[in-house]
């Protein structure tokens, strides 16, 4: 019996040959993060099922911005929660809407160094909570998308860098791409939700931004979770209506889809660290169950290893100082 000549064990013998060898490393300027900024608040609200996470009035945004400004964080993306919902989700697209202000605000504080990304979708605006306009029980794919078309526009009007469409309407990115070029903001880039799948994980987002769906589900426009070509389908469409960006979601139980895109697809691509990949977390570490820091840079690693260039992530304002130290 020889014993073995070639060692793995000989790199992994100190902590600076361990630092040393690691070839995915996590930066914060690979984060963004996403801030619910809430027309009614007058102070942050807590969102009990994402602990250390509020919904936030737009003083409180460009607060926390510049924190995670200060960590080296570049992006957020901002979702609204409006005072007033409707059928058709028309607060989405008024010149004076919640997000609208807020990016407005965020520029003028920041300006290019900050990326302001915005959601642009229907469900935190429509009465009924679906992601388009219903009509006898159904949510209709064309009407919406000349409603997407508004919302994206007066998001640009705002100063938004990137919009980022997450309703799952076939064709919304030719049409967003089209409204965009034609009121002048050929600079403005969308960040497309190209394959979102259905999830559970969704659950502590829908009670922070009260969107969850009041009749039905959202499976007739959101994907099932039990196909890979479909993604890449879906992606390639994107593509091909001139995304900038493409983003798979949730990130954790499709690390197979992310792999997929980043060998099929050369633009970059974002992966959605969902509420409910963060509120497992957060809960575990809150029972002491794991250890919370070491688990969130293993999660975010592997994001990064499966091919993601970009994780939108609450652990964002966490991570930051972690990741400059790692
Ligand atoms: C809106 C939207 C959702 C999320 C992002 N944009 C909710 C949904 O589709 O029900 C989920 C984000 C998260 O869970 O962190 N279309």
């Amino acid at each position: 019996m020889s014993y073995p000549a070639v060692r793995m064990r000989r790199l992994r013998r100190t902590s600076a040959l361990r630092r040393m060898m690691q070839k995915v490393n996590v930066l914060p300027t690979d984060l963004i993060y996403p801030v619910f900024v809430d027309e009614h608040a007058r102070a942050p609200v807590p969102i009990t099922f994402m602990p250390s996470y509020s919904r936030l009035p737009i003083r409180g945004v460009i607060e926390e911005v510049s924190h995670i400004i200060e960590q080296g964080v570049k992006a957020v993306i901002l979702f609204g929660i409006p005072s007033k919902k409707d059928e058709k989700g028309s607060a989405a697209y008024t010149a004076n809407g919640i997000v609208q202000k807020a990016v407005h605000r965020l520029k003028k504080e920041y300006g290019d160094e900050l990326a302001v990304i915005t959601d642009v979708c229907l469900c935190e605006y429509t009465s009924h909570g679906h992601c388009g306009v219903v009509n006898d029980g159904e949510i209709q794919n064309d009407p919406t998308l000349e409603i997407l078309q508004k919302v994206a526009v007066s998001h640009a009007q705002a100063g938004a860098d990137i919009v980022a469409p997450s309703g799952m309407m076939d064709g919304q990115v030719k049409f967003i791409r089209e409204a965009l070029d034609d009121g002048g903001f050929n600079q403005v880039g969308i960040m497309a939700y190209s394959a979102k799948y259905a999830s559970s994980f969704y659950g502590p987002f829908r009670e922070a931004a009260e969107c969850a769906p009041k009749f039905d589900d959202r499976k007739s426009y959101q994907m099932g979770f039990g196909n890979l070509n479909e993604a890449l389908r879906e992606i390639e469409l994107d593509v091909n209506e001139g995304a900038d960006i493409i983003m798979i979601k949730p990130a954790l139980a499709y690390l197979d889809i992310i792999h997929a895109a980043s060998l099929k697809f050369n633009l970059p691509i974002a992966a959605y660290n969902v509420s409910g990949e963060y509120s497992m977390v957060k809960a575990a570490a809150q029972n002491g169950w794991i250890d919370e820091k070491t688990a969130i840079l293993e999660i975010l690693t592997g994001i990064k290893r499966a091919g993601a260039d970009l994780i939108v992530t609450y652990f964002a304002k966490d991570v930051g100082t972690w990741l400059n130290k790692q």
